[in-house]
């Protein structure tokens, strides 16, 4: 069965959901709170190491009810199960979306078209196990003899980010492989990189799913030409290896046949990190955590598959950022991890939530005319706080927060983690109930200061609380936005798995590419025009 087709605005619930905003939009959660001593636990979700405190929202119990509603409404629970038994729910591509069948046991049960892939799925786990292990216990050599000091990921998008994000954020648990990762087309990134490394002892996992990315194939380019001045191409073979669904283009860049990790057309680029594309973080963190870390991933699809929409984690995390972005008309969402190894997770969800939800034509191919995916932001607290939190407390936008925390500090400094924790609190607290101008008063502020330090509040935030960040933990984190991801886009009518608009850009540059040689001439704008022949003046 395909995804349903139904545009929400046409549902009875939608219809309710507006006239519902407009007797909720003026309250003030804090006489929420005042009214009702449950709210908080009422609007709490607990599973697992997991506490999720959804209550500093803009929401009654009415609203819940009219959102639940919505998701029946556009068949969400149907939608589900069409994407976990394989079907082609990514019709523009015609392929099935399995990133889940990646983290699931072997005995699992994931078909695409009648095939069982756990088979495969293992088959390219115990690979990576067994080359992880010979690396990470120097077995596995350079052409020199000599063991891998070095690790570098090329690739781009989901070949990139979910493997920096992760080996990042999972630094705690790292051996003593450095890691690298090399994605921009910009030579200076490649350059900067490749100053570091020797040779010798550096290994290189050129990730692309289709191997035709420019940017990928002219770092792997590079670096290969500066391998072999000091190598022969037979060493090629002990120092590259490849995660790929195109094999032939991979074996035609040099790559041993050994050497080639597959991965498969049901994977998208940005749910990859799972797969074979991961090879990286397994090679960073050992095995043993990168399957710790599928394993945290398969708990959170379990938990999404099978709990009651009322308490499943990524369905109302779902439901509230539509309530703001079609209601309230919120343009983004930022997510601040109080954890400095979260560093890139708002960068990695830009792509997730940005590559899949950022679409204006629905899945009946009619251009949408109601808001579609969230511009996403954010950076760790409580850097952020000396940033940009001025804006969500005192400017004019209303921008909904997810607050990240973890209640274990790794390297046990109490005295850090409870300054982070208190400041983890204090803000989701100040967002909600702001300060009146008699608070302001009461603190003997000079008069013509005071309007400028009242603060509204009523700035909603979600409260993802997790015991301690581990490899699983981390795993549940990444899955509850994944699916987060996949319920919004059921619920706008789009297709969240392709990423047509990324194309137009590629094109283009091809084509002025050929120019600045003398190959090619084109139309282009005046603009363009000029910036062009500004630029073959100049290079
Ligand atoms: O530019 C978009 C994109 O297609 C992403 O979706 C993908 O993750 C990235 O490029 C890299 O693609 P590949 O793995 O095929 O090199």
């Amino acid at each position: 069965m395909a995804l349903p087709t139904i545009n929400p605005t046409t549902t009875e619930a939608w219809k309710k959901l507006q006239a519902h905003f407009e007797d909720v939009k003026g309250l003030h959660m804090k006489d929420l709170f005042a009214k009702d001593a449950n709210r908080a636990d009422n609007f709490t979700i607990k599973w697992d190491d997991f506490y999720v405190d959804y209550s500093k929202n803009r929401i009654t119990d009415e609203t819940l009810k009219l959102l639940l509603r919505l998701a029946d409404e556009v068949n969400l629970k149907s939608a589900i199960e069409s994407q976990f038994s394989g079907e082609t729910i990514n019709k523009t591509e015609g392929r099935a979306v399995l990133h889940t069948a990646l983290r699931a046991p072997k005995t699992a049960d994931f078909k695409v078209d009648g095939v069982d892939v756990m088979p495969e799925i293992y088959e390219v786990k115990e690979k990576i196990k067994g080359f992880t292990n010979e690396v990470v216990n120097g077995e596995r050599k350079g052409h020199t003899g000599k063991a891998f000091t070095d690790v570098v990921n090329i690739g781009i998008g989901g070949s990139d980010l979910g493997p920096a994000m992760v080996v990042d954020a999972l630094q705690y648990y790292k051996n003593d492989l450095n890691t690298h990762f090399v994605s921009n087309v910009d030579g200076d990134h490649v350059n900067e990189v490749i100053k570091k490394l020797n040779p010798d002892t550096t290994l290189f996992v050129i990730v692309s799913k289709t191997f035709t990315t420019q940017e990928t194939l002219s770092n792997a380019n590079t670096i290969k030409d500066w391998f072999l001045k000091s190598a022969s191409e037979e060493a090629i073979a002990k120092h590259f290896v490849a995660v790929s669904t195109n094999i032939k283009n991979v074996k035609a860049f040099g790559i041993d046949q050994n050497n080639i990790f597959p991965m498969w057309d049901w994977v998208g680029g940005r749910f990859s990190l799972w797969s074979a594309v991961g090879l990286s973080i397994s090679l960073a963190v050992g095995f043993e955590n990168f399957d710790s870390l599928l394993s945290g991933a398969h708990k959170m699809d379990e938990h999404f598959k099978n709990e009651d929409f009322s308490e499943n984690i990524p369905v109302i995390l779902a439901l509230i950022s539509v309530w703001y972005n079609n209601f309230f008309k919120a343009e983004s969402e930022a997510i601040i991890p109080y954890s400095q190894y979260l560093n890139q997770f708002a960068t990695y969800l830009q792509q997730g939530i940005m590559e899949s939800n950022g679409k204006s034509v629905d899945r009946n191919g009619k251009p949408i005319d109601y808001q579609t995916g969230t511009i996403i932001w954010g950076e760790p607290g409580t850097n952020a706080q000396h940033a940009f939190f001025q804006l969500i407390h005192q400017g004019t936008k209303l921008i909904p927060a997810d607050f990240i925390g973890f209640a274990e500090s790794l390297h046990g400094s109490q005295d850090h983690q409870d300054k982070l924790m208190s400041n983890f609190l204090a803000q989701t607290e100040a967002l909600l109930n702001g300060k009146t101008e008699q608070q302001v008063i009461a603190e003997s502020t000079q008069s013509n200061v005071i309007a400028f330090k009242v603060f509204e509040g009523n700035k909603p935030t979600n409260t993802v609380f997790i015991d301690k960040l581990t490899p699983e933990s981390l795993g549940k984190l990444i899955a509850m936005y994944e699916h987060k991801i996949f319920v919004q886009g059921v619920i706008w009518n789009i297709f969240s798995y392709d990423q047509f608009g990324v194309e137009l850009g590629k094109q283009l540059a091809n084509k002025i590419l050929q120019e600045f040689n003398g190959s090619a001439t084109n139309q282009h704008d005046s603009s363009t025009q000029n910036l062009l022949n500004y630029y073959k003046e100049k290079r």
